[in-house]
Order: C-alpha cells, then structure tokens, then sequence
C-alpha cells in the first residue's frame, strides 16, 4: 500500500461534471486513496433486492484509471428507509423502551437478525462485484461501529445477551453464584429471566452490568463480523479494517484490534482548546499498541472545523498539518480526511472538507496541497518504519472503564482522566509511552503505569508481580484491584494478591469534598483532587504522607524495592503536574529504570522518533527555538537550531538522503 492521502469521498452527493474535477482536484493534491460509499445503502438498494451498481462502478473505475486507490465502504452503517419501515424490528431500542426512528444514521440494532440478514446480503453483492478490482486497495466495514447505537436494550438483544450469557456461565446457578444474586433478591431461575439492565428504580447489579457492556461490545463486533467474513471469502487478500474512534468507552479495542487487518482512527481534536493535542497523541499511543506498533492510518480528521459541538473553531493555519505529522510521527502511514467535497446539503454542510464549499482559492485548499506534496516526498523515508518506544507502558483496560464509572462507587471516578494525567506528564517530559493490554508480555518495558485498574484478576496481579520479580518498576495508582472480573471484592481486601507485591495494605477509602484540603507531602508534594486511601506500609517505604482528612499522617506513595526492580503505590489521586511530580521521582530514584526523558523540550512540543526520522512538532500559537541539529528533511538544509513558527514542523534526519 502506499502512503495514504485522502477522504470519504460520497461523490453520489455530486453530479458527474463535479467527478471530473474531483479527480483533477484530487491529482493536484497528491491524493492517493479514497473512502467511498460510506453512507450509500439507500442508493445501492433502492428498493429491496434490487440493487443498482452503475454508478458506483464508473466512480471506482474513474478512480482507477487515475491512479487513485479505493478503501471500499460496505454502506451498511445506515439502513435505507424502506428496510427501517419494511422491518422495524431492525431499530434501536434505548434502556426506556423506546424504539428510535430513522432519519438521522445508524438508527439499527447490532443484533438484529433481519439487519444482518439484510448487510451481508448487500456486502456479498459488494464483495461479488468489486472483490477482484485492482483499484480496491481496502475494505471499509459499516463506519464507525457504536458510535450513535452503543447499546441497544429491545427483546432481541435480551435473547442474544442470554445466549451470550449461557456460552460464558453455561448454567444459570453459576450466574447466579457470579453475580452474587442473592443481594437485593434477584436470584434468577432461567436464563430466559434474565434482561437487559433496561432503565430501573435504582443501580443495577453491577456484574449484570459489566457483562452488559461487554456484550454490547462483542454484539457490536459480531456485526463487524458478519461483513468481514464475507469479504475475506469473497475478496482474499484485501485487507479489511473499519474505523475505531479513540479512546471510545462502548467498544474494547482491545479485542476489537485482533479482528482487523490494519488499524484505523477517527480523530477530532477541539481546535479551540489549548492543549487538545495532548489527548490526539494519547489517541495516536493507543491506536499504534492496538497494532502492536504497526503502522496504522489516521482514516478521518478535519481540515478545519467540524459541526458538532457547540462552537465549532476553526483550525489555525498550520494546525491541520501539526496535527497530520503528530500522527505520522505515532505510527501512522495514511492521513486521511472527513470528507473530500464539502456537502451543500444534508447535516453535515457545515464541516470542512479538503474542498471547502469556498472553492479552491482558499486557505484550506492551499493547505491540503502543500501537506499532500510533502507526504508524497517523506513517503520513502516514513511509509512502514516504526515509532521508536520509550520503555514506559501505561496499562488500558475497558473492564475497569466501565466498571470504574459505573453508579454505587466511593465516587463519581472519571477512568480516562486518570489515564491521561500519566500519559500527559509522560508526553510532558518527552516520553512517548505505549498502551499495554492487561495480558501483555510486559518484558519489554522498563516502567509501567497501572492507573486505577479497578478490575484486575488474579493472573493480572500475578503478571505485574513476576514483571517486578523479573527488575521492572512498576507504578500502582488508587483504585487499582478493586474488584475481579466478576465485579466482586479481592477476599482480604482491595489490590488482592498485589498487595504484597507493593508491601501495602489498603484499610479504607477516604475520598473527600474537592473543597477539604488534603494534601500528599514528603518526597513529592501536591493537593489532592478528591481521593485519599488509609494505608498500611507492610515490607514498602513511605515516600510522601497525607495531610489532612481521614488518612491524616499514613502513607500515601509508597516503594518496596526488589532488587533491581521496584513497586510504586499512589494513594491519592493526581493531576498531570503531580504525576509528573511522582515520575520524576521514580526517575531519579534508585534503581531507576532508564527512560530517556527530555523536559528541556518547551511546552507545547512534543518530540518523536520514528524510524530514523526524528520529528519536532510544535502546537503552540507563538514561535519558538529547539536546540537540535541534524539535517531538516523538509526545508531540505543542514540546521543547527530549530526555529518553529506558529503550529510548525521539522522532521529531522542525521544526513540528506539527496546527493549533492
Ligand atoms: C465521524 C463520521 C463521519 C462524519 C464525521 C464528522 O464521526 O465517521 O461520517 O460524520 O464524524 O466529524
């Protein structure tokens, strides 16, 4: 594959003459690749079983002919109208009964027998026509899988959740046992008792509704299923992927990313915030571990503003191709676009496009231009090389997301702040720090970071414990092992088993008003937002104490040391500076594991190497100076320093590759 460049492409929106000119467009831009019929089901299949493909053959022909590679949408994310009204069981049902209607997109039910029925028979038809072209470089599976139907809560659901249930329990006494029924009477006698967690007086049993999430997850990816098994029969040897949406709660990737061919991403960072890039390179970490550190493709960004929040901020010129390169810096071998042609109609008429509705004597034409002719030009030296990895790991776990959130806890805990508070302070001095998996082989890291791992068995516990056996530090935060897989309490108290392996017992929570003042003091010092444990040091050092609150005086970062290795427990809750804070000490304190860190790097530039390529990439409005020499791919000259004007890029090599 080449390097990828370019957007969905809903060319069905235009007449034919606006077809010509998008290929001369797309020609100018160096485009390469094209999403195209994404939204397309109703045109395809105007009426059931008869389809018309015409059109679309002479839209990929027409690609073809120009050079131009098509990742081939299934169409199947939005049910045309007849198909809702023919068959309403196919739509959503929310937890209050209510069924919802078409009219805006991805109104349908994941386990919808009919639906399914009804996608591969489409997808067949597809992958029948369109399977051996040699200008479909991919398949592109329904869109966005969840993003507007998470869950669905209607009768068909509840009989597949409890198939689901009885492939994983195999007899309703050992769901029961698991779920711990017997609280609040809710022992069930059948599967066919048990129901969706469907809007009720008061919390839900929480296994009942960990397993919910896991299931509507695995009935979302079933669905993926359906489609990708179809193509992989009927067109071997084109990958298939669809695209994931960052750090997206309703779907684990996880078990999502063993199911695609390559990994792909939908990103949308708030131009109006400062610091947004911050969480675009979290989500650029997560997608290249879910590849394991394959390349993987950036498959929609805006060019400028989108439509969907309340104010909806222009990029600043520069900002799209910061963004772009931060990307390619984190793994990614394709920037793509929503969309190519910005619509004149329809909901979406107000987000950019590469073509903005203002033409090509734009800013935003201009800018797509430049960033396409560049891409072509750092293609060699970029397309499969791999992000250099820093030894550090931090550990995502969609269990604990949602178990974490769930109502009925100490607190209303937000997972994901957690997680970025250590990503941040990691970025913030210069680390690029990998996702692990709870099951990941952990040998190949020096530090990892377990921010409130709320749900963590036994064989989790253990694993962290023989990492540190085996020299690793490891980093245990507050509300880690709160609970097993099935929602039930370690017997003996939270963090199980690893509670020897940090040489800390934890007695009680304490979290407090955000406007009571505890603080953490000692070798780190540092407010506490809300959360403070009492804690027992047995066989680990106390590093820092709480102050004030019920913890008062107890330990609040604590270390047991194991020879080379070491294990770190947080009690209290951190911001970026404070975890910051902490990881500084953990670096300079022996043994240290060694992570090259660089917080001379100025605030708002982030610094990654990728291959033999190092990229400095500033989202700062200002200009600004970095000490680095090396030889400046893009302005193709020797530097000895960087000067980075506003939301400015500078790819450094050791040498040119070009001879004088
Ligand atoms: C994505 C979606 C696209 C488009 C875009 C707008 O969620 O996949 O079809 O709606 O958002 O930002």
């Amino acid at each position: 594959m080449p390097f990828w460049y370019g957007a969905d492409y809903n060319a069905e929106q235009w007449p034919a003459e606006t077809h010509e000119e998008d290929v001369r467009l797309m020609l100018e831009a160096n485009v390469t690749v094209a999403t195209v019929a994404v939204f397309a089901w109703s045109l395809l299949e105007p009426s059931d079983g008869e389809f018309e493909f015409e059109w679309l053959d002479r839209i990929i022909d027409r690609l073809y002919e120009a050079g131009i590679g098509v990742d081939l949408a299934t169409s199947t994310a939005t049910p045309p109208n007849w198909l809702s009204l023919q068959h309403p069981d196919t739509l959503l049902v929310d937890e209050w009964g209510h069924v919802l209607s078409p009219g805006s997109r991805q109104h349908v039910n994941p386990s919808s027998a009919t639906y399914r029925r009804y996608a591969t028979r489409l997808v067949r038809r597809l992958a029948e026509r369109y399977g051996q072209h040699p200008g479909v470089v991919a398949w592109h599976v329904g869109n966005e899988f969840g993003n507007d139907n998470p869950r669905d809560y209607g009768d068909e659901s509840a009989a597949v959740f409890r198939q689901w249930l009885e492939g994983k329990y195999g007899s309703i006494e050992v769901l029961n046992a698991r779920w711990g029924t017997t609280f609040w009477s809710q022992r069930y006698r059948s599967f066919e008792e048990v129901l969706p967690p469907r809007a009720a007086p008061t919390f839900h049993n929480p296994a009942h509704l960990l397993d919910y999430e896991r299931f509507s997850s695995d009935a979302l990816l079933s669905a993926y299923r359906a489609e990708a098994d179809v193509l992989r029969e009927l067109s071997p040897g084109v990958p298939v992927t669809t695209n994931f949406m960052g750090f997206f709660r309703p779907a684990d990737y996880w078990a999502w990313s063993r199911e695609v061919d390559f990994i792909s991403d939908d990103s949308y960072p708030d131009p109006a915030v400062e610091d947004s890039w911050m969480d675009a390179a979290m989500q650029r970490d997560l997608m290249r571990s879910l590849g394991g550190g394959r390349p993987w493709v950036l498959m929609e960004q805006s060019t400028s503003a989108v439509n969907w929040r309340p104010l909806n901020a222009p990029k600043r010129p520069g900002q799209m191709r910061a963004l772009s390169y931060q990307a390619v810096a984190r793994g990614a071998d394709g920037i793509m676009f929503f969309q190519w042609r910005q619509s004149q109609r329809g909901g979406e008429k107000f987000h950019s496009a590469m073509v903005p509705a203002a033409g090509t004597d734009s800013r935003i034409w201009r800018e797509v231009v430049e960033l396409g002719r560049e891409l072509r030009e750092l293609e060699p030296s970029v397309l499969g090389t791999k992000t250099e990895s820093s030894g550090v790991a931090i550990v995502i776990d969609w269990d604990s997301w949602w178990s974490a959130e769930q109502p009925s806890t100490p607190a209303r805990l937000d997972y994901i702040d957690a997680v970025r508070s250590w990503h941040h302070a990691l970025l913030n001095l210069g680390v690029t720090t990998d996702f692990v998996h709870v099951d990941s082989d952990l040998s190949a890291y020096d530090l990892v970071v377990a921010p409130m791992l709320f749900v963590a068995d036994e064989s989790t516990l253990a694993r962290f414990d023989s990492f540190v056996e085996r020299g690793g530090t490891l980093l245990v935060t507050a509300l880690t092992g709160v609970t097993d897989a099935d929602a039930a309490f370690h017997r003996g108290g939270p963090l199980g088993s690893l509670a020897a392996t940090l040489g800390v017992r934890v007695e009680e929570y304490a979290p407090h008003d955000p406007t009571e003042s505890v603080s953490v003091e000692g070798g780190v010092t540092f407010s506490t937002r809300h959360w403070a444990e009492v804690v027992h040091a047995e066989g680990a050092e106390v590093l820092a104490t709480f102050r004030g609150g019920l913890a008062d005086g107890g330990p609040a970062l604590t270390r047991k040391r194991n020879r080379t290795g070491s294990a770190w427990y947080l009690a209290a809750d951190a911001t970026e500076a404070a975890a910051r804070a902490v990881l500084n000490l953990i670096l300079n304190t022996a043994p240290n594991p060694v992570i090259h860190t660089d917080p001379a790097l100025p605030s708002g530039v982030e610094e990654v190497r990728r291959g033999t390529l190092t990229f400095l990439i500033s989202h700062r409005p200002d200009t600004v100076r970095v000490a680095r020499s090396g030889y400046d791919v893009l302005a193709d000259t020797a530097v000895d320093e960087i000067v980075l004007e506003a939301h400015g890029v500078a790819i450094l090599a050791a040498q040119s590759n070009t001879p004088d």
